[in-house]
Order: structure tokens, then sequence, then C-alpha cells
């Protein structure tokens, strides 16, 4: 098959695009899928500049969202079929903790993610644990299909069964432009909640608006917990999905009401800040860190997606081969929601 493979850590110039062998069944329970699309996430780049605590194996496929065709499952398997269109639940563990026994599976110690330390979806076809096979929602094309399980499911977790956010409440998200940002945005609007929203471009918080957002506020030319404030008048949002991280994060404590919830599953921006701790018992407020919602939780998502025939947002399609040039556009920041790969 052909895929796009890593060979060492650092600059998109280690991604070669391939041939090399098909996966293969090793357990009774796997699934080999026909991949038609993948979608690239910030944490692939992660992967690649060797900012992860896991070492990587090289050479390495990175992708952990992808949407296909099966082409062979094990003799176990039930849920799935030669021929069904699936999309992918990322994320795997161990199934025999008391964590997994619970639902609590995203608390599981040998939780990873496809594409860490397997072979991912950069590729013509993948190997998966036929569980993490789900059918496609209603009227979404594969490209769509690989586009929203990782950011959805994480972006479920923390707005609807962390954060609880509920319709009337204001909703602050950071990097409008972003995958997970978009999702947050859509399921917010969805909510009926009043959003603001930060970007360092102009033309994706117009793209936002278009989606929902009351208020966007330029990020690189105002102080964003001002301008809340500003347009709160003075009280502050209920939540704030803050994924940019770095210094923004002090500003985004600044942005919260008394008794607000910040939520975060990532730090595009940076991973320290100098966040006055004061400001988290003066106002009582909460933190929810988030990685990758539960199998429980990416079941909501799918009948989220066919009940309110929601569709994700694609900034743009690249071939496969393409996949370091894909990569560079979300490294200079210049996509508003999904950077999809199709095969
Ligand atoms: N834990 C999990 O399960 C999980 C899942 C998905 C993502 N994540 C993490 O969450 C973060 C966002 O992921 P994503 O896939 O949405 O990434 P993304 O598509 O690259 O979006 C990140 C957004 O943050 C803003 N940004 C990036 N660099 C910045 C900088 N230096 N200063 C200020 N703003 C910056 C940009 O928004 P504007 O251009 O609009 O300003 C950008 O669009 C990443 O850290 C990722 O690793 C975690
Ligand atoms: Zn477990």
């Amino acid at each position: 098959m052909k895929a796009v493979r890593l060979y060492a850590y650092g600059g998109i110039d280690n991604l070669r695009y391939e041939e090399t062998d098909d996966p293969q069944l090793t357990s009774p329970h796997d699934a080999v899928v026909r991949l038609k699309a993948a979608s690239v996430n910030h944490h692939d780049i992660l992967i690649r500049r060797g900012l992860r605590s896991t070492p990587t194996p090289f050479p390495h496929i990175l992708g952990s969202d992808g949407s296909g065709t099966i082409s062979a499952v094990g003799a176990e398997v039930t849920n799935v079929k030669p021929g069904d269109a699936v999309c992918l639940y990322p994320a795997s563990s161990c199934g025999r903790c008391k964590f997994c026994a619970t639902r609590a599976e995203h608390l599981c110690g040998q939780r990873r993610l496809l594409g860490e330390r397997e072979n991912g979806t950069y590729a013509e076809y993948v190997r998966v644990p036929a569980g993490n096979c789900y059918p496609i929602p209603q009227g979404l094309s594969f490209e769509e299909a690989a586009a929203f399980p990782l950011v959805y499911a994480t972006t479920w977790r923390m707005l609807v069964s962390e954060a609880e956010l509920k319709p009337g409440e204001s909703v602050l998200i950071l990097g409008a432009g972003g995958g997970i940002a978009t999702a947050a945005l859509q399921v917010a609007a969805s909510i009926g909640t009043h959003i603001i929203v930060t970007s360092r471009n102009d033309d994706k918080l117009k793209m936002a608006k278009k989606l929902g957002a009351e208020h966007g506020i330029n990020s690189r030319t105002a102080d964003f917990a001002r301008e809340v404030r500003n347009l709160t008048n003075k009280r502050g949002v209920d939540v704030a999905v803050d994924c940019v991280g770095g210094e923004g994060w002090v500003k985004s404590f600044a942005a919260l009401t008394k008794g607000g919830r910040l939520v975060t599953c990532g730090a595009a921006a940076g991973p320290k800040s100098q966040a006055d701790l004061r400001r988290l018992f003066w106002n009582h407020l909460k933190i929810f860190g988030s990685m990758v919602g539960s199998r429980e939780e990416f079941r909501q998502v799918l009948n989220f997606m066919s009940t309110t025939r929601t569709k994700p947002i694609i900034d743009r399609v690249f071939f496969l081969k393409d996949a370091a040039i894909a990569q560079q556009r979300m490294e200079a920041g210049q996509q508003f929601g999904k950077i999809v790969l199709s095969m």
C-alpha cells in the first residue's frame, strides 16, 4: 500500500510518501480498514517534532482519524463485516482495568491514541480493534467522517460531560480556526449559548460569526480578557474553551465569571502559564482537563451528528501524498476547521 511514513523527529522533510506492506490481522478481534480519508490533528505535529513523552517507532505512520470500508475482519468480529463503511474511534485502552469496566476508560493507564505507537491513518490501509469501527453518521461523506472523531469526542467530553454547558450560558472559545475550536463552536451553538471567539486572524473571526459566534476578538491586537469583560457588562463568561494555552491562559482565567469553568485539552501556543492562582479560589473557578472522550461520549457524538445533521467544518482536502504540505498549513495556523487527507 501507499503510506506517509515518519523517519525521524523534526520537520516535514522527515515525512515520506512511499510503498510499504499492507497491515495484516494479528488478533481475531481486529479489522483492517481500506481508508478513503484521514484527517490531520495538531497531535500529529507534536509527535513528528518529538514533543510527546512516549517514544515513536520509526518508520512510523501518523494519523488518529480515518474513515473507509472494512476490508478484512478477524474470526471473532461480529460488529462489522467486509464492505461496511466506517469511521474510527481514535483511542484504545486495556479493556480489563477498573476504569475500563466502569465506562471511565479515558482514565485507563494503558490508554493510547491511534497513530501514537501503532501505525495510524496516513495510509491506504490501517489495522484497528474492530470495536473501534462505527457506522458513519447519516449524510456524512468519507472526508467528513474522517474529520470529526478526535476533535468531537474531546470537545464533547469537555463541554457537555465536564462543563455541563447549558442553554443561555456564555462561552469563550480561543483560537477560532482550530479543529477543537470549530467543533466547540458547533456544539456550543447547537446548545443555544452566547459565543465569543478569539483568533489571531480577522478572516477567521468573520467565518466563526457565520457559524454562530456573537462576537470575535483579535487576540493579536486586543487584550481578550478585558474585551470579554466589556462585552459581558463586567460579568465574564461561564465557560472558556482554551486549547491554545501559553501566556493566554492567564487571560482565560481572567475572562471567567464567578463559578466559571475552564476546559482544556491542549496547549497549541505552549505548555507554560503564569496564571494567578488566587483567581481560582477567590472566584470559585473549576478547571477540567481532557484527553479524548470515552466510547460512550463518542456514541453520543455519533447520535448528535445524525440527529442534528451537523457536518464538521472542513478547511481543505489534500491528497495523501501531500500530507507534509497539509501539516505545514496547520503549523502555520492558516486553517479554519479540519484539514483532511484523501486517499
Ligand atoms: N487531548 C486531546 O484529546 C486532544 C484532542 C485534540 C486536540 N488536542 C490539543 O488541542 C490543541 C488544539 O488542537 P487542534 O487540533 O484544534 O489544533 P489546530 O487545528 O492547530 O488549532 C489550534 C488553534 O490555536 C491557535 N493557535 C495555534 N498556535 C498559536 C499560537 N502560537 N498563539 C496563539 N494561538 C495559536 C490557532 O487559532 P487562530 O489561528 O484562530 O488564532 C489554531 O487554529 C492542540 O494542542 C492539540 O494537541 C488535544
Ligand atoms: Zn483499562
